[in-house]
């Protein structure tokens, strides 16, 4: 590695600096229960579940869209409210949006536009000109809360995805020499697919306005990097880009889970009974379970997984008796056709399977599909639970559920299947059974795999999967970007791929 991308961890006795995060999703969501009293849920996601575990360690500001019915029932005059709701460990500062804001801003650009673009899962990106002026607007609103919020110009402020491409360049504008990161959490497209976008050039101008930037791998790395050549001319040497006047030093950085939290569950006493509890809810009398967990998503390949295991029951009916497939989704952007069309064929393919497929005596048929969020204990009960946990992405920036499922499993049994179209076969690849969901019957046989494998082996590739999964935690992924950010003026530039000590942790608490 040549000198200049070496990563240089700053100093121990350096100030942490106050640091301000933006996202579009909020962390947690107050909503109204039926008997008017307001109630609280942490909301999912990868980026609320990353941050919320670097908030609670380092504090701070957070500041996204209250999108709760009650959210504006308990901040402060400032849209304040200190988070989390049970520990209070940060503030979450609130931006309101109109339903047509929302709808043009999420719903449009970011959702219809941005998300299909980058995701290779054959829906058309929808690109409308009122999308994007209500993106544009909406990216004002966040810079201007970023400037009510920051303590002074030597904060660091770290932006999250792409929702929010254009608050880097606004911020600059009114607050210039304040340090910006954004972690861009899905994949980058190639330059040839970004052409699509009629608004690309503002995109990449509004992106290269940060100091730094990073990406889950280095193949978004280089997308992007070859897409600020072709768009906007820029001169790129050794990982920096050179446009606007100004440089932006660029790297590929994967998120991790807190894995330690996670940790903290499985030691819990509870959990016995709680997957005793999910075993009766979801009537699951069989011997083997597999589990899916995702959000209700075209680009989680859910469809392509259901044929796999359609596959699987009809080359080994005895399985009917033996394993039943726990399917859990997350409602998710609903109101879009594209959500609303991948629901209605889930449901249906279900439906098709349980019938199919229904064994002698197990009523129901081998498939339980439930559409709601689990609680962080549930969830890993459920990961405790399965034989093997099935990630079929038909495209994804990482996957932190691959993550989550190894770190819940502290007794090294269950097998993970993953597709090689996730971020996450990146790390996970040696040691998950990688599958092609596009490809049935390799699925299937990935599926047999999965059941067949011998205790030693299975063993064997837990621990090793658990080794890269501990050794960068979503604290490394934050303090190799936030060090990173903070040592620019030495020219250091965080590492291409994570994962240094776990002791070079230096996150501290800001009061
Ligand atoms: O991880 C990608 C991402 O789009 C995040 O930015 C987002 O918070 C998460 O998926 C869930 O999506 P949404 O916020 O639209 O519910």
């Amino acid at each position: 590695m040549p000198e200049s991308n070496r990563f240089q961890p700053s100093s121990a006795d350096r100030p942490t600096r106050p640091l301000v995060v933006v996202s579009n999703r909020e962390p947690y969501l107050h909503s109204l229960a039926e008997d008017g009293s307001v109630i609280w849920e942490p909301t999912t996601g990868g980026v609320a579940v990353a941050l919320d575990a670097l908030m609670r360690e380092r504090g701070g500001v957070w500041i996204a869209h209250g999108a709760g019915d009650a959210d504006r029932l308990v901040v402060d005059a400032d849209n304040r409210v200190l988070v989390p709701p049970d520990a209070s460990s940060y503030a979450l500062r609130r931006i309101w949006l109109t339903e047509a804001e929302e709808r043009h801003y999420y719903d449009g650009f970011a959702n219809e536009g941005l998300w299909p673009l980058c995701h290779v899962a054959h829906v058309k990106p929808i690109f409308r000109i009122a999308d994007w002026r209500a993106y544009q607007l909406v990216n004002k609103r966040f810079a201007r809360a970023v400037e009510d919020e920051l303590p002074d110009l030597a904060s660091s402020v770290f932006i999250q995805d792409y929702h929010l491409t254009l608050v880097a360049k606004y911020l600059q504008a009114a607050c210039p020499g304040v340090r910006i990161a954004l972690f861009w959490h899905i994949p980058f497209p190639h330059p040839d697919k970004l052409r699509i976008c009629p608004y690309r050039r503002q995109i990449m101008e509004g992106l290269l306005a940060c100091d730094l930037l990073a990406f889950q791998l280095d193949r978004d790395r280089r997308n992007f990097l070859a897409a600020a050549r072709t768009e906007l001319g820029a001169k790129v040497s050794r990982g920096r880009v050179h446009a606007q006047n100004r440089v932006t030093t660029v790297c590929a950085v994967p998120i991790g889970v807190d894995f330690d939290r996670i940790q903290t569950v499985t030691g819990d006493p509870g959990l016995e009974a709680e997957k005793q509890r999910l075993r009766r809810e979801l009537r699951i009398e069989t011997p083997l379970i597999g589990i899916g967990v995702d959000r209700l998503d075209y680009t989680k390949g859910i469809p392509e997984r259901l044929n796999a295991l359609d596959c699987l029951f009809t080359r080994r009916p005895e399985l009917r008796q033996q394993l039943t497939f726990v399917q859990i989704a997350v409602p998710s952007r609903s109101k879009l056709e594209s959500y609303q069309a991948v629901e209605a064929d889930i449901d249906q393919r279900v439906a098709a399977i349980n019938a199919r497929h229904a064994g002698d005596g197990l009523a129901g048929g081998p498939v339980r599909y439930r559409k709601s969020a689990l609680r962080i204990r549930r969830l890993v009960a459920l990961y405790r639970l399965a034989d093997f946990c099935l990630v079929s992405s038909l495209h994804d920036g990482m996957n932190l559920v691959a993550k989550e499922f190894v770190a819940a499993r502290d007794d090294f049994e269950g097998v993970l299947v993953l597709s090689e179209l996730a971020g996450a076969a990146q790390e996970l690849g040696d040691d998950a059974i990688l599958i092609n969901p596009y490809d049935v019957e390799g699925f299937a046989d990935g599926l047999e795999q999965a059941l067949d494998m011998l205790p030693d082996e299975r063993h064997r590739r837990m621990r090793a999967l658990r080794r890269v999964v501990a050794g960068c935690d979503v604290f490394q992924w934050a303090s190799n970007i936030l060090e990173g950010l903070e040592n620019l003026d030495s020219g250091s530039i965080p590492p291409q791929s994570g994962g240094t000590d776990r002791s070079a942790r230096s996150l501290t608490r800001v009061p």
